[in-house]
């Protein structure tokens, strides 16, 4: 008798234990972006939300650096965590590697409806 009470005190426990998020195959997709090459220079934006609260969104241009083409990115994704909490990453990378920034909270990072634009120093260095 105490064994099945221990076994069953276990499984209880797992059950609390356990993520507390959607089932993954109840996620759904709540918005989706994709512009490809519309400078026509190779560049290209795309975004996408799903409904257990993960935003992606990111945009690449190409970039010559002596004699070399390079990809020049910057982008931003953010999600719930089993604990409940909101986590951000925003990221660049370019011919020096990839540059993040994280945080935690819903401050700091991408939210819904926002599409990752291309930051104006970015674009002066693209053009410099
Ligand atoms: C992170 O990226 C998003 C989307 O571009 C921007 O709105 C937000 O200000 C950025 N956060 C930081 C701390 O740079």
């Amino acid at each position: 008798m105490k064994t099945i009470v221990f076994a069953l005190s276990c499984i209880v426990a797992c059950c609390l234990a356990a993520p507390q998020g959607p089932n993954p195959q109840d996620v759904q997709l709540v918005r989706y972006v994709n512009n490809q090459d519309q400078d026509q220079q190779g560049g290209y934006q795309f975004t996408y939300e799903l409904s257990d609260g993960q935003i992606r969104s990111e945009t690449g241009a190409l970039k010559d650096v002596g004699e070399e083409r390079v990809i020049i990115v910057q982008g931003a994704y953010t999600f719930v965590g089993p604990d409940g909490q909101i986590y951000w990453v925003n990221y660049t990378a370019d011919e020096n590697g990839f540059h993040p920034v994280i945080g935690t909270g819903p401050e700091g990072g991408i939210k819904p409806g926002q599409d990752q634009g291309i930051d104006p120093n970015a674009l002066k260095s693209l053009v410099g």
